[in-house]
This record gives structure tokens, sequence and C-alpha cells, in this order.
């Protein structure tokens, strides 16, 4: 059995991207459907970062999605730098006149699910077999196997927010894309706890036995990563062993006030830089961890998937409401331009603050040189302070 659908936007993934794209087009009486391969409740339980720029903030108001972030969200007018035993703190509203939040990723999909569902908005859940058909015509095709049956949903654009290892990316013709991807030597294992945090803001720590980062999720809940080698595994990790480490590599003036208990969650993940361009073909647009992924030091990833929307809600608006194409024509490019430099940014901070050389090496002479600078300098503190809070769109 076969049905057919019509839609204006047919987006692929309910991750952030797919999720603030449906939001954003609705709040302009654009039609989508969102088709997601996994369950509700798979989506709603990933664990991911939870810093945001002042612009995703902007974009979660303009999606209507912001209530609970306004209540629950901890504004940081900072973040420290932990480096030979001392902290150096960025003060970012000093520096900058802007702040980010403090609010998971998780909080975000559930606000951003409800809304939609609230509004009517159409979600498939486990939509099976995605495939894009006719992406170089006016009418480019999805189908889809759910509960039983296939399914066609002809659309005018498709949006490719299906994540790194989604779909979307490989229905551009492989000789127009070019990769470029940096994997590093090693990973972050993650733990969250439901204890106080130990410090008010984020402290991104370099140390000799490897960098260390003390997040938070909540005045009560912690976030906390440590670098780890790669063949690592969970079992390796218990919880004494973890609070350990965390106490050695954290150890600075003024101590911050780590309080242990029992671990909620615990993962190992693996850092990459990736960038897949061009970001569009015909009417397919990509957004999203299904074009780029950065390595989590500096929290671009969720950041960089609002800058892309933002930019093709914006083309798509122009396209809808004054019959104007030239904003999703340039739409790829536009979008890459702040990729780039996002990923040099979190390639930038990964290099600074992990181990990846012996000692004793020029290679790690030049980071401590790099870190020194950072301490003694404005201009440094305020490079990093204008990255970290978001280039503008
Ligand atoms: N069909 C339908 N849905 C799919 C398919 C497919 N073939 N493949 C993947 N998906 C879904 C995934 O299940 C997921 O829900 O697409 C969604 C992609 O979501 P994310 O991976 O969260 O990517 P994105 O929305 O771009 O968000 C970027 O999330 O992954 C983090 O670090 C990343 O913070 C960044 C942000
Ligand atoms: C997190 O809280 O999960 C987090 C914060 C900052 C980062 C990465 C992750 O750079």
């Amino acid at each position: 059995m076969s049905q057919r659908q019509r839609t204006q936007v047919g987006i692929i993934g309910a991750g952030p991207a797919g999720l603030l794209l449906a939001r954003l087009l609705e709040v302009h009486g654009i039609e989508s459907v969102v088709l997601e391969a996994r369950t509700r409740d798979y989506v709603e339980a990933r664990i991911r970062a939870g810093v945001l720029e002042q612009g995703t903030v902007a974009l979660l108001e303009e999606a209507g999605v912001a209530e609970r972030l306004r209540r629950e969200g901890l504004v940081h007018d900072g973040a420290e730098i932990a480096t030979g035993g001392r902290r150096v703190r960025i003060d970012f509203r000093a520096l900058t006149g802007k702040t980010v939040t403090v609010y998971g990723q998780t909080e975000i999909t559930k606000d951003l699910i409800a809304a939609r569902l609230a509004a009517g908005g159409p979600i498939v859940w486990e939509a099976k077999d995605v495939a894009l058909h006719d992406i170089e015509t006016a009418r480019p095709r999805l189908t889809y196997d759910h509960a039983g049956a296939t399914h066609e949903l002809v659309c005018d654009f498709i949006a490719g927010c299906d994540g790194f290892h989604g779909v979307s990316r490989s229905a551009l013709p492989a000789s127009s894309r070019q990769a470029f991807e940096r994997v590093y030597p090693f990973g972050w294992l993650g733990i969250l706890a439901d204890v106080a945090p130990c410090s008010s803001e984020l402290i991104y720590a370099h140390h000799d036995r490897g960098f260390a980062l003390a997040s938070m999720r909540s005045p009560t809940r912690s976030r906390y990563y440590i670098q780890c080698d790669l063949d690592e595994k969970l079992e390796d990790w218990p919880d004494e062993r973890i609070w350990q480490e965390l106490k050695v590599r954290l150890d600075c003036e003024p101590p911050p006030n780590i309080t242990t208990g029992p671990t909620i969650e615990k993962s190992i993940a693996p850092l990459r830089s990736f960038v897949s361009t061009p970001m569009q073909h015909g009417r397919l647009f990509l957004a999203g961890d299904a074009a780029h992924i950065v390595p989590p030091t500096g929290a671009k990833g969720l950041n960089l998937a609002a800058s892309d929307v933002h930019y093709l809600s914006r083309a798509l608006i122009a396209y809808y409401k004054k019959q104007d194409d030239s904003l999703c024509r340039a739409y790829g490019d536009t979008a890459l331009a702040r990729v780039w430099k996002a990923e040099r940014f979190s390639w930038w901070m990964t290099t600074l603050l992990h181990k990846l050389h012996k000692k004793t090496s020029f290679e790690a002479q030049m980071q401590r040189a790099e870190l020194d600078y950072l301490a003694s300098s404005r201009a440094a503190q305020t490079a990093l302070a204008e990255n970290y809070v978001g280039l503008p769109f």
C-alpha cells in the first residue's frame, strides 16, 4: 500500500536542526513534515552539550520555545581556563558585552517537540528507509516506510537535518562533494551526577594528565568530562576513579569545590572535525550535523546547527513570502562561511587544551606559550570570548 502526501518543506530528522527549522517555518506560516527514524522517547533521552550562544537563544525565542529556557537556563558571564594550577577567568560580558546560557540540549529538544505537537505540526516517528528523489527538479520527493505502509511526500524543498549518520548528505552527487576531516587521537568520557556544580562557571582544565571540563545542567546537576584514550572502556572507569581523576586534573587556585556522588550517565565519545561541501544541491539543503561536526570543546555543535537553520529559515521565508529565491541560492555558501569559523575555533580550543604531545616536544612548548599568552593578554582573551559567545549571523 502506498500513500501520497504533499507539503512545502520535507524535513528529515527530528534533532535540534530539524525541529527548530520546523518551528520557525510554522511561525511564518510555512508547512513542513518532519520524518524521524527513531522514537520520540529515544530522541528525548539523548544527552548532548548544553551551552547556548545569545543568537541561539534569540532563535528559540522566535520559535516560541524559550519560556522554560528563560526560567531554568543559567546565564553565565564568563568561563574559566585552569592551567598551571591557576584559574584564568574569561569575562565574556566585559570583553564582548554578551553572555552564554547553560541549558541542556535534551531540554531544548523536549521543548521543541512539545511546541510542534501543540501547534498540530506533523512529526512522523519511526519513519524507516527514508529516500530522496528528484532533488534537481521543482518537485522533489521523499519516500519512507511507516507502520507497515510505504509513503510518498511530495515537497517544494527538502531539508536534510538527519545528523552525521543520515542519508541526505549522500544524495548530493559524489562528483561535487568534498569532505574535510580531522579525527583526534583521544575521546571524552562524560558523566552526569546529581551533585552541586564545583564552581559557578564552567572550568576548562589543561593538565599534564589530560584535559578535563567541569560543566553543569542546573544548580543540582553536574556534567564533567575527562580526556581519555580511544581504546578505554567504561568498565575501566568506576565512579571512584572518575572523581579521583577529576580532582587531580581540576586542581587549581582557588580550589573548585567538587562534590562527589553516584553517576547517572556515563559515556565515551570520539572527537572529530568534519565538513562536507557543498551544503546544497538542487532543492536539497543540508543543515546541522548532516553537513558538519565539531569536537565538543567550545560547545559549538548545537549553536552551529542553529545558525544554519537561521540562514535556511530566512531563505525559505523570502522564497514563500517575497517570491525571492536569492537567499535560497546563496544558502550553502552563506552558512559555510560561519561553519568554517566555528570549525576553526573548536579545533583551536581542542588543540590548546588537550594533552596531544610529549611534554618535551616543540608542540607542547607552543601549547604552553599560547596558554601563557591567553592568561596575560586581553586581546587573546577577547578573541576567545567573541568566538565562544558566538560570531554574529
Ligand atoms: N531518516 C530519518 N531520520 C534520521 C535518519 C534517517 N535516515 N538518520 C538520522 N535521523 C535522525 C536522527 O535519529 C536524529 O534524531 O536525524 C536526527 C539528527 O539529529 P542530530 O544528530 O541531533 O543532528 P542535528 O539536529 O544536526 O543537531 C546538531 O546535535 O548531534 C548534536 O552535537 C550535535 O549539538 C549538535 C546538534
Ligand atoms: C556540556 O555541558 O555538556 C558542555 C559544556 C561545554 C562544552 C562541551 C560540553 O565545551
